[in-house]
């Protein structure tokens, strides 16, 4: 498909599922040459953009993980609203353990800010960010982001578990909004 609509927009294909799939590749040989031997560390979902990207970077991981969920919210709409909502805490413990975040995508950097204060008030030991996409113009905080995917201009997407107002997300390629919104 070139063209979607979700909800009242249209948007067009931007990155296709093999593109999406070789970067996934790449970051995830990424992280494998950078854990050490016998490091255990756990890998946390951010709920709900992440579960795509989740399951298959684990699948090519090389080291043992495990595997601990969280959900925030943020976006209404298509504007990040800077008011990082916790709609599910964490489900396992990370006191003492190295984190991996794992986020569909990084954009102003609120949610990666909160999830930080979580993570140390929870006790863990060490905190990584892996994020599937990532917007460097809009991003305007000072924690590094340490593994990235693919890095993409400050435009809007869905697919590939992102959302447009919780729809879009089931899509294996990933789309942008169209800037011609006619019907065709
Ligand atoms: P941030 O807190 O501004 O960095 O935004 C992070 C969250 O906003 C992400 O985890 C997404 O859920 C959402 N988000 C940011 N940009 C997009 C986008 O282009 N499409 C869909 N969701 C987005
Ligand atoms: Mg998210």
């Amino acid at each position: 498909m070139n063209r979607i609509k979700v909800h009242d927009k249209w948007f067009k294909l931007y990155l296709t599922n093999k593109q999406i799939e070789s970067a996934i590749e790449k970051v995830a040989q990424e992280i494998n040459n950078d854990m050490a031997n016998g490091e255990k560390p756990m890998i946390l979902s951010v709920l709900t953009g992440s579960f795509m990207f989740m399951s298959s970077l684990v699948q090519k991981l090389s080291f043992t993980c495990d595997i601990n969920f969280i959900k925030v919210s943020s976006y209404n709409g298509t504007q990040s609203t800077g008011n990082i909502k916790q709609v599910m805490g964490l489900i396992k413990p990370v006191k003492d353990r190295k984190v991996i975040i794992v986020e569909d995508i990084v954009d102003t950097g609120n949610t990666i800010e909160e999830l930080e204060k979580i993570l140390a008030n929870e006790g863990a030991k060490e905190v990584k960010v892996c994020t599937m996409m990532f917007k460097p113009a809009s991003y305007s905080k000072d924690i590094p982001i340490d593994y990235h995917a693919m890095s993409i201009p400050n435009d809007f997407i869905v697919g590939y578990g992102l959302d447009y107002d919780e729809e879009g997300r089931q899509y294996k390629d990933i789309y942008v909004l169209d800037p011609d919104q006619q019907e065709k």
